[in-house]
């Protein structure tokens, strides 16, 4: 069992702290599993072993949304530079930098 998710001693770290090194630590499995899965899709050649890992990623995608909602609530200034980000046409460099001038 690793505890690489602490850059700072854990016993010096507050419940919330160490809840929310522990969710970003999930955060990255999970997008890491993601590629992962879009890596053996892509060269898969099987249709059926390809459908299963279609499946898995789509799962998760649902893991990542559910670690990333429970971040930003934790993080107000964080979910509302991504509200300027998210879900939106345009330019996503112009976005960004609009979203994180006018956050506080
Ligand atoms: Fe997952």
């Amino acid at each position: 069992m690793g505890f690489d998710q602490y850059h700072e001693p854990a016993n010096e770290l507050s419940e919330e702290t160490r809840t929310f090194a522990r969710m970003m630590a999930s955060l990255g499995e999970e997008a890491e599993a993601i590629n992962w899965y879009e890596q053996r899709i892509s060269i898969e050649k099987n249709k059926d072993a390809k459908a299963i890992m279609q499946n898995a990623q789509k799962e998760e995608f649902k893991h990542f949304g559910m670690d990333l909602e429970f971040l930003l609530r934790q993080k107000p200034l964080w979910r509302e530079i991504l509200q300027g980000i998210l879900f939106k046409n345009g330019d996503i460099v112009e976005h960004g930098e609009d979203a994180e001038e006018s956050a506080d």
